[in-house]
């Protein structure tokens, strides 16, 4: 994973205007497999392998986070031997890839609502996570079973729950206190939101946590979706500017 790219990229960014945090909804794969004539599921196969090239260009960038979604709540409505073959894509990506990410530091986590994979999944999950807990590299969130309005709503289930149990008054939430709750609490918002596969929505992702996001769109389905591209998207971040809402101190 260390080398593998070509290092040319890397001259082309520079290093202080990264995003700390990417966030990626990797979509089209299913476009990218029927365009050739293939099953879907071939396309979310294809996805994968493009999801090992931009882990390993964020490993090399020491980006500190970096999010993809790769299942929603509302992905269970999609016929079963889809789901059955994304679960098993799942499973069969910790196995193989665990060790490799652990070497190179990476810290995985899974977000979302856990509880309803499969026992054998769950337990792939923990030990993958385990492995992992203590390592500083990149902090490399899987979105599973992930909703970004079920996740806000998890997190005031538990504010209300403390307050009931008179661990908490209710003035004392703050959007500190509640993104404490969050799956992703101690990581940095995030700065960088890339959808690939041509539609300009967010799809319930990371809703809290994109607020003063960047978003950058492209028509490329995500099988396609190259090391140089994803470099691209990251130069015309660091060239944006940036307000939170203030004014440009130039411009005052
Ligand atoms: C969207 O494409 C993609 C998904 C619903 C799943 C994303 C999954 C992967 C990239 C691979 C599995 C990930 C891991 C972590 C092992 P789509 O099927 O909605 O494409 P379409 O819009 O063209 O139909």
């Amino acid at each position: 994973m260390k080398g593998d790219f070509d290092s040319k990229l890397l001259s082309r960014v520079d290093k202080n205007k990264l995003p700390r945090h990417v966030a990626i909804i990797m979509d089209g794969n299913g476009r990218w497999a029927s365009i050739r004539g293939l099953l879907r599921s071939a396309g979310h196969t294809a996805g994968v392998k493009t999801l090992k090239k931009i882990l390993t260009l964020a490993v090399n960038l020491e980006l500190e986070a970096l999010t993809v979604y790769a299942f929603s709540t509302e992905n269970w409505k999609r016929p079963h031997a889809e789901v059955d073959f994304l679960m098993h894509l799942f499973s069969e990506y910790i196995e193989r890839e665990k060790m490799e990410m652990h070497e190179n530091n990476v810290r995985i986590k899974f977000i979302g609502r856990l509880e309803e994979f499969s026992a054998g999944i769950r337990k792939q999950i923990f030990d993958a996570t385990e492995l992992m807990k203590n390592n500083s590299g990149v902090k490399f969130n899987i979105a599973a079973n992930y909703g970004g309005q079920d996740e806000i709503v998890r997190a005031a289930q538990s504010l209300a729950e403390k307050i009931s149990a008179g661990k908490i008054f209710p003035q004392e939430i703050t959007s500190e206190v509640f993104e404490n709750e969050l799956d992703t609490k101690n990581q940095p918002p995030v700065d960088l939101l890339i959808r690939t596969g041509g539609d300009f929505r967010i799809s319930n992702f990371l809703l809290w946590q994109s607020a003063y996001a960047e978003f950058w769109f492209t028509k490329t389905n995500f099988p396609e979706f190259s090391q140089e591209e994803f470099i691209d998207a990251l130069v015309d971040f660091g060239n944006r500017e940036r307000k939170f809402g203030a004014l440009n101190e130039n411009k005052k």
